[in-house]
């Protein structure tokens, strides 16, 4: 009953029978906010991009000058795509031409799963010019193969995973993607996701599988936190930007360049653009992508015993990997 439901959910475009077969051999839950999930090699896809995933593994072709923006949802995804457009265009546009004033980020550096394969087993990408940006939450393991076979590069934002959850709760909750559902109490939903049961988790697996193939190839792979971001993005922006190969001239440095595309991507700048105030990407207000943007917003949400729970996993999980997060780290 529950997997016929499900089900439903794949995309309405015609889904290939081995796709259909092996998703019918997948575990299934949904989601606090009443999306489905199917767990596939160990993480939660939400069901509706399980076949544009499995798409975008058959046909992506990767040119070696692509970029990849990878992330868990509410990472810090928006904030990324728009500096990586930025440090890319910087010759095309100038910063008061930018189409970033007149566009949401996730319009100009589009996803994998969500957009690029979401309506078309093979959409046509070879007409792009390069440098091509995507960006996916997909994880590591997920990849297409012809990502992790060609130089391309890959950027993985991150953030400390209380935040992350509490940042998911309200977009969902905002957006209500799924209309006729009634969204559990945050008690539950963090139990959920406590459990690995969330969109594209475990949480844990999917930064330790980034983490390590940052480790293993550092050239391919730049590991990023969005709290170091916050801290300091200039230092984080010149890091990007030599990271994807386009790094700043000592004349761009001169010239404040790495400060007005800092300021540009903005918080405070980008949630004041009409485009982002009134604009909407389908059934998601543009709005909901600039909520507040803050290290440690979870302290006015979640009590101090769940974020004991988190922590103690997150040490138990992450044991031995060299990664780590303050979790009480906050804005000052
Ligand atoms: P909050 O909900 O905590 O405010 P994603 O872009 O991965 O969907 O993540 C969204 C989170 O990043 C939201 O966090 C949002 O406010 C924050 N964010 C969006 N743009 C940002 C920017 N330019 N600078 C800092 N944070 C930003």
């Amino acid at each position: 009953m529950e997997k016929t439901e499900a089900s439903k959910d794949l995309s309405s475009t015609k889904v290939y029978d081995d796709i259909k077969e092996l998703f019918q051999t997948l575990p299934q839950e949904r989601n606090w906010d009443g999306r489905w999930l199917c767990q596939y090699k160990g993480f939660w896809c939400p069901v509706r991009c399980f076949r544009p995933i499995i798409s975008s593994q058959r046909h992506f072709d990767a040119r070696d000058t692509d970029i990849l923006l990878a992330s868990m949802p509410k990472s810090g995804t928006t904030w990324l795509k728009a500096l990586i457009f930025s440090i890319v265009n910087r010759n095309n546009y100038s910063i008061d031409q930018t189409p970033l004033l007149t566009s949401n980020p996730h319009s100009l550096v589009t996803f994998l799963e969500f957009n690029v394969y979401w309506g078309n087993d093979n959409p046509d990408l070879e007409s792009i010019p390069s440098p091509r940006m995507f960006s996916t939450h997909m994880p590591y393991e997920l990849l297409p193969n012809t990502i992790l076979e060609s130089k391309c590069r890959v950027v993985y934002i991150c953030r400390n995973p209380l935040d992350q959850f509490i940042s998911h709760r309200h977009f969902l909750l905002e957006n209500k993607l799924e209309k006729d559902a009634e969204p559990l109490a945050i008690d539950d939903a963090f139990e959920m996701f406590c459990k690995g049961i969330h969109p594209f988790g475990p949480f844990w697996d999917h930064m330790i599988g980034y983490w390590n193939a940052s480790l293993n190839n550092s050239g391919k792979v730049l590991f990023l936190k969005y709290e170091d971001l916050k801290e300091d993005i200039v230092f984080s922006a010149t890091k990007i930007a030599e990271f994807i190969g386009f790094s700043f001239s000592v004349e761009e440095e001169k010239l404040g360049l790495i400060e007005e595309i800092s300021r540009l991507c903005s918080f405070d700048n980008l949630k004041s653009l009409e485009v982002n105030k009134f604009g909407n990407r389908g059934v998601i207000q543009n709005s909901s992508y600039f909520r507040k943007g803050e290290v440690g917003d979870w302290t006015n949400y979640l009590s101090p015993l769940m974020a004991e729970r988190i922590e103690k996993l997150i040490e138990m999980k992450l044991k031995g990997t060299g990664l780590m997060f303050n979790t009480y780290s906050k804005d000052s």
